[in-house]
């Protein structure tokens, strides 16, 4: 199979991956309106091509928190990673860390923090979700920071889980779900054996560890209705930003009025975020709701932004519309499923390469000068 896009890899993903798992990453929410738009709206941001002035000498790469990042890119935390291919927290984060870019640990991985952090060169940086037992969210923050965590990413956008259809039919959640997905295994037998196998123990790895027992993954969207927390808002935030010594970004937020919030709360930073289309849909798509939000508070807090980055042009264009730095999620979720830790190498790789194709061809030496000075205006 020829590998050239994120398109690709999703089409290898989706041939490795028993078909639970494929459409729990490739799926959205209702009539996944926003995961469509996230990818269409980017796609439709033209940029100025500019030529003709010495592109040889390009610098990709950001300052971020103190830390310097290669590219200005991020790796968005992602519930079960560890079950897209063997332990694939571990493999996502070495390569990210290779590449001299950050991965983020999602609250609902299976491996374990413990298990990633020691292996990687720079720090790594942790999703927190609330659940109804506090406890977890206490006991997370103080083994994130024994493992040396830099950055919490603290989500807000998932009070509840939203209605994901294909979930019901793919055999994620449902009748007979735990038969349909062994049959799935067995006629997937190169993930069975890499993952079904080999990558044990399938358990929920921060929360087991919390528990001190195995949480399994038996009835995970089930486990995420009944223990995720909405009760959730800003007062319940206050302790963990005394708590939390690092720099602390919330992602989830789609409204300048939201952005203002976490400004006045004191946030380093916030991921403009629809989840991937997998919350609310029919919310704007992240490109639209950027520029607004950049208007509001752009220079007082660090803004990150995810929800339908699939190449290099993307991250431009992101960046372009407010972002200081982006965030990719399925882009890299297909190609460690389709080839492990190589293939997030590999499409960190072409990444790279096609936003240096789109800053010579837009004539912007560095980060810095991609600004909303490259975007055409129209009328
Ligand atoms: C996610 N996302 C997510 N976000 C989060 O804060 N904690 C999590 O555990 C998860 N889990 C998760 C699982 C899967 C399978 C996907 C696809 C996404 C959302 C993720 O961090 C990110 O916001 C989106 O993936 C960005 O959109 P793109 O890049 O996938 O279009
Ligand atoms: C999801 C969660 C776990 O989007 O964030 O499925």
């Amino acid at each position: 199979m020829i590998i050239s896009s994120t398109t690709d890899y999703r089409a290898a993903a989706q041939k490795r991956l028993p078909p639970f798992l494929f459409h729990y990453i490739d799926g959205g929410a209702y009539a996944e309106k926003t995961l469509a738009r996230n990818v269409d709206d980017l796609a439709d941001v033209a940029l100025r091509q500019r030529v003709l002035k010495d592109m040889s000498q390009l610098d990709t790469s950001i300052e971020l928190f103190g830390e310097k990042l290669a590219l200005p890119v991020a790796l968005s935390p992602v519930g079960l990673t560890g079950m897209y291919a063997r332990r694939g927290e571990v493999q996502a984060a070495t390569a990210a860390d290779a590449k001299g870019i950050p991965f983020t640990m999602s609250s609902v991985s299976v491996c374990p923090i413990e298990e990633v952090a020691p292996k990687l060169g720079r720090p790594m940086w942790f999703q927190l979700y609330v659940l109804k037992d506090r406890g977890f969210m206490k006991n997370a923050l103080e083994r994130a920071q024994a493992a040396g965590v830099s950055t919490l990413v603290f989500t807000v956008d998932m009070p509840v889980p939203g209605a994901r259809y294909r979930d019901a039919h793919s055999g994620m959640s449902g009748p007979n779900a735990a038969m349909r997905r062994y049959l799935q295994s067995v006629t997937h037998p190169q993930w069975a054996l890499d993952v079904g196998l080999l990558g044990r123990p399938h358990t929920l790895g921060n929360i087991s560890t919390y528990l001190s027992k195995n949480v399994s993954l038996e009835d995970y969207m089930g486990y995420l209705g009944a223990n995720f927390d909405p009760s959730i808002s800003w007062k319940d935030l206050e302790w963990i930003r005394d708590f939390w010594k690092g720099p602390m970004v919330i992602k989830g937020i789609l409204d300048p009025e939201d952005a203002k919030d976490a400004v006045r709360f004191g946030a380093d930073g916030i991921i403009v975020s629809n989840h991937g289309g997998r919350q609310l849909d029919g919310v704007l798509s992240s490109a639209r709701a950027l520029p607004a939000i950049a208007d509001a508070v752009k220079g007082q807090i660090k803004i990150l932004a995810d929800s339908g980055i699939r190449n290099g042009l993307d991250i431009v264009r992101m960046l372009a519309l407010g972002a200081d730095c982006t965030m990719i999620g399925r882009a890299y979720i297909y190609a460690l499923a389709a080839e492990g830790g190589a293939g997030v190498t590999n499409l960190l790789n072409l990444l790279e390469k096609e936003m240096r194709v789109a800053m010579t061809l837009t004539s912007v030496k560095n980060v810095a000068e991609i600004t909303g000075d490259l975007l055409v205006r129209e009328g």
